[in-house]
């Protein structure tokens, strides 16, 4: 209520990204005041059916912060604390790059959407990894996924040295990486979703995950893969092959969209925006119908990590009976402020209890014609 009458009608009257670095800075003084544990009181989620194992790795419940909110890890221990089982930090670089010139963030509320044309702004694996060694989590069942993508000036055809030197850079600080080959917003990279750049890109992180597994003297991390909701049918399934043949941990499915059909906002306001990744409300069904085709395929092998456009806890739900066994959100969390993620978490614990299930994992892909939920 508070957020929706009154501090976001106010954050709103700011430029977007403005209002990103103000807010955030607002909530880390909040934290060094030490409120910072009654956050965390109110928002944990309590129910145990929540908690989920998932790539190796024990969540306290489905509900993740998406990759493009704390592209530099400076955040990451504060937004746990509003109810997220993990945050996705990134997507961070092998260099420092400013990304695009500002303005490059936009808001589009008649369709409760974003437009973002970022680029990857971040201060580079090297500055991040200094940062992370000086940052503790804020409790130890927080979940930190690392995003990695490529630097702009680099190549396409040197991509993988650029991911392989994050990786290294950033290995020890991971719970999970995720390969990011799917943002609209640096030229070239969706080319690594296609066949040969794909395979030689995992195979050589794979085989670096192992290296450094060895010399840590620890078990590798999980690998996923974030793919675009652009994807051609022919891509989606190479794709669908190429985890499989590569064993990979997982897949993040979707990134933002290049598409604009059926949005409220006008054409001509649109137009004016220009290039950029599509985000929230417009992609919802989007998003759930490619996490639905890659379940089809997948049949569980292979965790499915739901993002795009949820915006409450019925698109969560929704994307979990399409077969996401997390799910992740960034516009939703805008739109619906710091207690959206406890909202989400409250309304898929009571959506398994009147479906009978007993555990998330259980309610994964009902919705595809295997049993459970019918509604
Ligand atoms: C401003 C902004 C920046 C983003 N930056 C990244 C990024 O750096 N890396 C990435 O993998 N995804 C990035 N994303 C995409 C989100 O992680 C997410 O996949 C997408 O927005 C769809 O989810 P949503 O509808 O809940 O926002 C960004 C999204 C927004 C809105």
């Amino acid at each position: 209520m508070l957020w929706q009458r009154i501090a976001r009608p106010l954050l709103f009257l700011l430029p977007a990204e403005k209002a990103h670095y103000f807010s955030m800075g607002m909530f880390k003084a909040i934290f060094a005041l030490g409120l910072g544990s009654l956050f965390r009181l109110r928002n944990r989620a309590k129910e145990p059916g929540l908690k989920t194992n998932v790539f190796g790795i024990d969540f306290e419940n489905p509900v993740g912060l998406a990759a493009g909110f704390d592209k530099d890890a400076r955040w990451f221990p504060q937004l746990a604390s509003l109810g997220f089982s993990h945050v996705e930090i990134g997507t961070i670089t092998g260099e420092a790059q400013p990304g695009n010139p500002q303005p490059r963030l936009f808001r589009l509320p008649a369709d409760r959407a974003i437009v973002n044309r970022m680029g990857f702004n971040n201060s580079g694996s090297d500055a991040v990894a200094r940062r992370l060694s000086v940052t503790p989590k804020a409790d130890s069942t927080d979940i930190l996924g690392i995003n990695i993508g490529k630097t702009k000036v680099v190549p396409v055809e040197d991509a993988t040295q650029d991911y392989l030197v994050s990786f290294e850079r950033l290995f020890v600080y991971a719970d999970y990486f995720t390969v990011n080959v799917s943002s609209p917003n640096t030229p070239g990279l969706r080319t690594l979703q296609n066949r040969e750049p794909l395979i030689e890109l995992l195979s050589k992180l794979i085989k670096l995950n192992g290296d450094l597994a060895l010399d840590h003297e620890c078990s590798p991390k999980p690998i996923l893969l974030k793919i675009a909701p652009d994807v051609t049918e022919e891509q989606l399934s190479d794709i669908i092959l190429i985890l499989r043949e590569v064993d990979l941990d997982g897949v993040i499915a979707t990134n933002t969209t290049i598409e604009r059909a059926g949005l409220e906002t006008s054409e001509q306001d649109v137009n004016a925006i220009g290039n950029g990744g599509l985000s929230g409300a417009p992609l919802t069904i989007r998003s759930r119908e490619v996490v639905g085709k890659l379940y089809d395929q997948l049949k569980g092998d292979i965790p499915i990590v739901g993002v795009g456009g949820v915006m409450q806890g019925e698109d969560a739900w929704q994307m979990i009976r399409s077969g996401a066994d997390l799910v992740q959100l960034y516009t939703g969390f805008i739109y619906g402020g710091p207690g959206t993620v406890r909202q989400i978490n409250r309304y898929i614990a009571k959506k398994l209890k009147q479906n009978g299930f007993e555990t998330v994992a259980e309610a994964v892909g009902s919705g595809r014609g295997g049993a459970g939920d019918a509604k």
